[in-house]
């Protein structure tokens, strides 16, 4: 296969609607049999890379690509040379000669579409600074689960609010967008979501029968929403900017107010890892609103669903 036509999932529309329902039906099938597909056999290896810390993301890779027969093949960039400055072509071009698929978690969204400019195997983003497109397959999956089904995604309200600018709040807009949902995100005025995200979602929203709403006002945001998502308003990178930012999220905090004005019976997702008190409070994540942990698990039955269906192309 080529570099040309091998299919990469480096942001969340990097497929189309359809075969987005595709991959979360898929999950939903992998949630009732573990074993359903082993596309790995052999077996074959997959690259699973880490430039950030990551739990979910090594844990649900590592697991989910044995259980589809493969070897997961771990690596802390730290100690590989990618770590001392090789150059990302490079690495691609040694990496797609072993392995059947490389997995990245990294900074800059350029980083990993270089790694897929000079990959012949696909290349999935474990996390950008841009985009967390294996998180909302899950988030998908979860809520799927949870209402009766992948039909039930198009046509719901989905609020996430906090830092619209990272990673969580693209790709909510581009996944949510995709799936048919009303996505809506609130965030103070100094993090709002990148103009061309919201571009994008905003043309696919109305090719889905959804909507985009963007706003500064937390209260508009969650008024009769059926999810309401939330992350840390300070991602890996931006650690420096603590201070700054401990001031300006408070009113987007997801608390019992969120959700008595949320539509009754509105689910909660957070990615994690969640800081109580912060973001959310403790009685709401931990409450019987939240569908956090299914929504964990998810991660290792969407991305199994995925790999499946990349390897399959
Ligand atoms: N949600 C998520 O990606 O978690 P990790 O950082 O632990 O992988
Ligand atoms: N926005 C968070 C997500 C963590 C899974 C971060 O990038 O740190």
């Amino acid at each position: 296969m080529t570099a040309s036509t091998v299919r990469h999932f480096l942001r969340d529309d990097d497929i189309t609607a359809a075969e987005q329902r595709e991959i979360l039906e898929l999950a939903l099938a992998f949630r009732q049999d573990r074993h359903l597909h082993r596309p790995f056999a052999g077996p074959q290896a997959v690259a699973v890379i880490f430039d950030k810390p990551s739990t979910r993301t090594r844990v649900s890779f590592s697991t989910g690509i044995a259980e589809l027969g493969g070897y997961p093949l771990v690596i802390d960039s730290a100690t590989s040379q990618l770590g001392r400055g090789e150059p990302v072509a490079d690495t691609a071009r040694v990496l797609e000669s072993m392995v059947s698929a490389i997995v990245w978690r990294t900074f800059g969204q350029e980083l990993i579409e270089e790694m897929a400019a000079h990959s012949g195997k696909p290349v999935v983003n474990a996390l950008t600074d841009s985009f967390h497109p294996c998180q909302i397959l899950a988030d998908l999956a979860a809520v799927a689960d949870a209402r009766g089904g992948v039909d039930a995604l198009a046509g719901l309200t989905l609020t996430y609010v906090g830092d619209g600018a990272n990673n969580m709040a693209h790709s909510y807009l581009l996944g949510g967008a995709l799936a048919g949902m009303h996505v809506r995100v609130g965030a103070p005025a100094a993090y709002q979501p990148d103009p061309r995200i919201v571009l994008d979602a905003t043309r696919i929203a109305a090719e889905q029968g959804g909507s985009v709403t963007v706003t500064t006002d937390h209260a508009d945001a969650v008024a009769g929403a059926d999810i309401i998502a939330t992350d840390t308003w300070v991602s890996m990178g931006d650690e420096e900017q603590y201070q700054e930012r401990a001031g300006v999220f408070g009113a987007f905090q997801v608390d019992a107010r969120t959700l008595e004005l949320a539509a009754p019976g509105a689910q909660v997702l957070h990615c994690l890892p969640a800081y109580r008190g912060k973001e959310i409070t403790a009685e709401v994540i931990d409450g019987p609103q939240s569908i956090v942990w299914l929504e964990a698990e998810y991660r290792l039955h969407a991305q199994k669903a995925l790999l499946t269906w990349l390897a399959t192309r």
